[in-house]
């Protein structure tokens, strides 16, 4: 099958994890960008890299690249484009564009509407009529990218963000993007090999996404559609035998979630039942304050409030306490947690051993790893 040149975008901080991804379902000539991905793949790593990629916002095939002296030059770049292969005169599309240190373009929409003027002049000449453009349910999604005087164009395999998994249908107060939520877990190596614990599950984001991982549930499980089963190459076949090729895998273990609130909690479990990983996962009401769980060498994530809500004393405290709980009750488990109040970490009282910085939306987070050891090793626990 012919090769192409692909991109997944992902969020800030999950580029290396994203590549493992990538490398397991079979891209080629892997490298590293800044909240991407770029590597090569036939039309079935392009239909695995949607449905399997747990860490990828969206998928991009490359259709074209070209440089550029000014706007003419650009819009007559883009109607040379081939277009009649990649969608009909009878198929509604959508441009997104991003553009950066540009002397033609101060802005992406201007880059936009010179590429769609460009598109509906090549069918215009061609066929006497041209596709519309339908900006909510487009069934060809365009993705140009200009940088200085180079433009790449794509075609997004993904359409809607692979976020969307499609099980979520209760949001709570801050969920986390699920992209985001399986790129913590699988940062942390677990793959099912232990307990999982989450003590602050909210609606439930990072359990669910646990149960998905340990059961090798795949990310497009529940997913309805994907903006490449519009294209003119769309092979049913392969994306069927894609979707039977996965194997469920055992769990000897078990995902904990619990959360103070009680209608937070009904809603990851109401989102649990959604992605049938409902009896996979224990739920329980509790303040972390009061919470007794028998883990041991087990992992905990934790994405704690952020003080949004808080008063920055509560925040302390609140940080505090887990700090304190995580030492005296949760001795011998290894602990994740994330969050945006920098100040607020510190309170927490133990030394991390590693930190990485993540995204969780415009919020700049630190992901910092605190190894609970017991015995010999207490010494690091401060
Ligand atoms: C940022 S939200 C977690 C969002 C979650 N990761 C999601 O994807 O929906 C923080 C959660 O911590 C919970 N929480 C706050 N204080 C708590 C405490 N003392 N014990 C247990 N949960 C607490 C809140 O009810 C809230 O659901």
């Amino acid at each position: 099958m012919k090769n192409f040149r692909l991109a997944a975008k992902t969020s800030s901080g999950l580029e290396q994890i994203l590549a493992k991804e990538i490398k397991a379902i079979g891209g080629k000539n892997i490298t590293l960008g800044n909240r991407a991905v770029f590597y090569e793949g036939d039309l079935e790593v392009i239909y695995k890299s949607n449905y399997l990629l747990r860490t990828a916002l969206r998928v991009l095939k490359e259709i074209e690249f070209f440089r550029f002296k000014n706007v003419d030059q650009f819009y007559l770049k883009c109607k040379e484009i081939d277009w009649f292969q990649y969608l009909t005169v009878d198929q509604s599309f959508v441009i997104h564009s991003t553009v950066g240190n540009s002397k033609d373009f101060s802005n992406s929409m201007f880059a936009s509407l010179k590429a769609k003027d460009a598109i509906a002049d090549y069918f215009r000449e061609k066929f006497g009529k041209r596709p519309n453009v339908d900006t909510e349910n487009p069934e060809i999604v365009i993705d140009l990218h200009v940088h200085g005087d180079s433009c790449t164009v794509s075609l997004d395999s993904s359409g809607e963000s692979l976020h969307k998994r499609g099980y979520r249908i209760k949001q709570g107060e801050a969920p986390l993007n699920e992209v985001l939520a399986a790129g913590m877990i699988l940062l942390t190596r677990w793959k099912g090999e232990c307990d999982f614990l989450d003590p602050m599950c909210g609606s439930g984001t990072l359990p669910i996404e646990a149960a998905m991982i340990a059961h090798n549930i795949p990310a497009g499980k529940f997913r309805k559609n994907y903006a490449f089963e519009n294209w003119r190459d769309f092979d049913q076949l392969l994306l069927d035998r894609v979707k039977q090729s996965t194997e469920k895998k055992e769990f000897k273990y078990n995902i904990y979630a619990s959360d103070i609130s009680g209608s937070n909690l009904l809603n990851a479990q109401t989102n649990a039942r959604r992605a049938l990983v409902f009896n996979k996962i224990k739920f329980q009401v509790s303040d972390f304050r009061n919470l007794k769980i028998p883990l041991n060498n087990g992992m905990i994530i934790i994405n704690p409030p952020y003080g949004e809500r808080l008063k920055e004393g509560d925040l302390d405290e609140l940080y505090g306490m887990i700090g304190e709980r995580l030492k005296h009750q949760f001795t011998g488990n290894n602990a994740w947690i994330l969050s945006s109040s920098m100040e607020s970490l510190k309170f927490i009282g133990l030394k991390p051993e590693v930190r990485i910085d993540l995204f969780n939306g415009p919020l700049k987070c630190k992901y910092n790893n605190y190894r609970l050891f017991d015995g010999k090793r207490k010494e690091l626990i401060k």
